[in-house]
């Protein structure tokens, strides 16, 4: 799938990072499988507590090393024994010792790197294609903000959670009544802003009231952020800053990380965590569900059947984006053949 412009869009691009899974989701000591991006992995933490992500296929004859034995400072197969460091390097085959395969890298291995409570890995184009540096959306990435990730994994494709992040308007409707967003008007003329890493889309007249505008950013990993008021009653810190990013776990599925920020330190951002647990995050949930509910519920094909309008046109601008982007790619992965033909829509 990952051969066509469609498939790569539907998949997620490559070169890029992408966010698996919560740090909880991999104990120490445990061999955790995922599916993400089209691609089965492996995830395990050496005894450092360090976590590797790997292809979850044994390089003697595929079977699934998560189903193995976790030995410290690297994987056992099940099936022959076959012993597999983080590197990917083969480092025994018991049943053969000495043989070709003793000493070589022959399992994929993914850069990988723990932050704000998270996983992430670099999904390359090719086996040994250098990582960019990670680049995080700075209300994640510590100093003044603090947060909370709330992670989700829904039954739908991973473009219909970019198309509802880049789409405000939907705030006025869907969770009118939200504590959040019931204010405002639910008339918008909206615009387009590029900027260095993406673009904004924000409503012409109105700004600070409701859900009022999204910024698409890609910065070697793909993300959204955005921002709430809140009431006054939510305690200090000013408006409510969102931090997202959507991986695709396969066509159908797709997992959302939510960081939910706010610029509060030292007593502030005490007690605003201690008013996030007792009191927001139950209804951030509720809205949350919401989103789901939308989203879970529409057709497969729902791109191929709209009637867009002028809210609309960030969904347009990101697609073409992604498109592009993942055409480029294909072009460039096979030089010598004739150029990926560009899909109409
Ligand atoms: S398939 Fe893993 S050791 Fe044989
Ligand atoms: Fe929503």
């Amino acid at each position: 799938m990952l051969d066509t412009v469609e498939g790569r869009v539907a998949l997620g691009l490559r070169d890029r990072w992408y966010a698996l899974c919560p740090s909880s989701r991999v104990p120490t000591g445990e061999l955790v499988r995922i599916e993400r991006a089209g691609e089965e992995l492996l995830l395990w933490r050496d005894a450092a507590g360090t976590v590797h992500v790997q292809e979850d296929r044994c390089p003697h004859r595929g079977a699934r090393l998560s189903m193995g034995v976790h030995m410290g400072d690297r994987v056992a197969c099940n099936y022959h024994g076959v012993q597999v460091d983080a590197s990917g390097v083969v480092v025994s085959v018991p049943g053969s010792p000495g043989c070709a395969l003793e000493g070589r890298r022959a399992l994929r291995t993914f850069p990988a790197e723990e932050h704000a409570d998270a996983i992430f890995a670099w999904l390359g184009s090719g086996e040994d294609t250098q990582p960019e540096p990670l680049r995080l959306p700075e209300t994640i990435s510590g100093g003044e903000w603090g947060h909370f990730l709330c992670y989700v994994e829904w039954d739908a494709p991973w473009l219909y959670s970019l198309d509802n992040l880049m789409d405000p308007m939907h705030g006025a409707f869907l969770h009118r009544n939200s504590h959040t967003m019931f204010s405002g008007k639910r008339e918008a003329v909206f615009q387009i802003r590029e900027t260095e890493r993406g673009f904004v889309f924000e409503k012409t007249d109105q700004r600070g009231v409701n859900f009022d505008w999204s910024e698409w950013a890609d910065t070697g990993l793909q993300w959204v952020g955005l921002e709430i008021p809140y009431p006054a009653t939510a305690g200090p810190g000013g408006p409510f800053a969102i931090a997202a990013t959507v991986t695709p776990i396969n066509e159908r599925q797709h997992a959302a990380f939510f960081w939910r920020c706010r610029k509060v330190s030292g007593w502030e951002r005490d007690s605003w965590r201690f008013l996030y647990r007792a009191r927001l995050e139950e209804r951030h949930w509720a809205v949350l569900e919401q989103d789901r509910v939308m989203l879970e519920a529409m057709p497969l094909d729902a791109h191929r059947r709209e009637n867009l309008y002028q809210h609309d046109i960030a969904l347009v601008r990101l697609r073409r984006l992604l498109r592009s982007a993942a055409q480029k790619q294909l072009s460039a992965e096979r030089p010598a053949e004739a150029p990926v033909a560009a899909v109409s829509r």
